[in-house]
């Protein structure tokens, strides 16, 4: 937390810097008001193709598209007033303040789970996230403790937002931009000629190579011509049934703490 302090500083300043060198911020981002008023139009307009809170259905994901594919809020207020040409996203006839509140509700709905006020009890959701029962560093870890066989979440709350950090531990059904996301950090069996037997995720697969990642952290660096048989799973390695198997509380719980994950990468001070 102390950190924290520290991080923030320059980063408000090199905000601030944006703004007078004249970015496009319209006063509906971020006002709580325009963001509500733009959740409501989001509900009747937009989330019969986009589902509700954006996790797709006719339309994209929108929480995981838009990780990939950022847009400025002028990009955005387009997007919305004149729909994406060639494609089944239909312009809308929304006056210019409608529009903004739009903007400002998909900003919130895409933007890291830290500028969201995020309901739970961080300290109940740490414990439960180091716990037997949630395992989450036997595949992940924060600040160099636990695993590094799935994605590091030392900066999870900072990089993600909470919508996105929710479809995480909760998959939507048949989402196929989640299938998208696992290219680089698919699960895989490789059993080689000689008998030994590697589970882990794949990173850098070629024809000729393959560099696996085990729960032990360690690197392996496959020779293909040294492999008998290699097995990729076609879906995360991610178990998803963490929404049975936690409460509504202890996820509300689970997913405050991780909010609250903002040191960058560069600082988690990685052995
Ligand atoms: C009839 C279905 C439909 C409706 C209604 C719809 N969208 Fe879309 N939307 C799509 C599709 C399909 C795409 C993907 C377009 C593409 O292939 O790039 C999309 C893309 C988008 C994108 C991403 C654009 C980009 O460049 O990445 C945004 C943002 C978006 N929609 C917001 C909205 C909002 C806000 C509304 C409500 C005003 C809305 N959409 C209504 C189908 C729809
Ligand atoms: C068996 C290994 C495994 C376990 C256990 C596991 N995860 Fe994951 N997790 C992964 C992998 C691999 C990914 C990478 C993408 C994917 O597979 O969906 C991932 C992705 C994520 C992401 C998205 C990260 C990003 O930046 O895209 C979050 C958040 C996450 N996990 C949180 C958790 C939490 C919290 C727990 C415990 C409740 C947990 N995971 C348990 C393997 C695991």
């Amino acid at each position: 937390m102390r950190i924290l302090a520290a991080l923030a500083l320059p980063l408000l300043l090199s905000a601030q810097h944006d703004v007078s060198a004249g970015a496009s911020k319209n006063p509906a981002i971020q006002d709580p008001v325009a963001i509500a008023a733009g959740a409501k139009l989001y509900a009747t307009s937009c989330g019969g193709c986009h589902g509700p809170d954006g996790i797709g259905g006719r339309g994209p994901n929108l929480v995981r598209q838009l990780q990939s594919h950022q847009l400025k809020d002028d990009e955005l207020f387009a997007a919305i007033r004149y729909g994406v040409p060639g494609t089944d996203m239909p312009p809308t006839r929304l006056s210019d303040a409608e529009t903004w509140q739009l903007t400002a509700y998909i900003r919130a709905l895409t933007g890291p789970a830290s500028d969201s006020k995020v309901p739970g009890d961080a300290a109940a959701g740490e414990r439960l996230y180091w716990s037997a029962k949630a395992a989450c560093a036997d595949c992940h870890a924060i600040l160099g403790k636990g695993s590094r066989m799935g994605p590091d979440l030392s900066n999870i709350g900072g990089s993600r937002p909470l919508t996105y950090i929710r479809q995480a531990l909760t998959p939507p059904k048949n989402d196929p931009s989640r299938n998208f996301a696992l290219m680089g950090k698919e699960g895989v069996t490789v059993t080689m000629k000689n008998g030994v037997v590697l589970t882990g995720i794949a990173r850098n697969r070629s024809n000729y190579s393959l560099q696996l990642v085990d729960k032990q952290g360690d690197l392996h660096l496959i020779n293909m011509a040294d492999v008998k048989a290699l097995t990729v799973k076609d879906h995360s390695i991610m178990p998803e049934d963490y929404g049975t198997r936690f409460t509504a509380g202890e996820m509300r719980d689970l997913l405050a703490y991780l909010a609250t994950q903002t040191i960058r990468p560069s600082e988690t001070g990685a052995k």
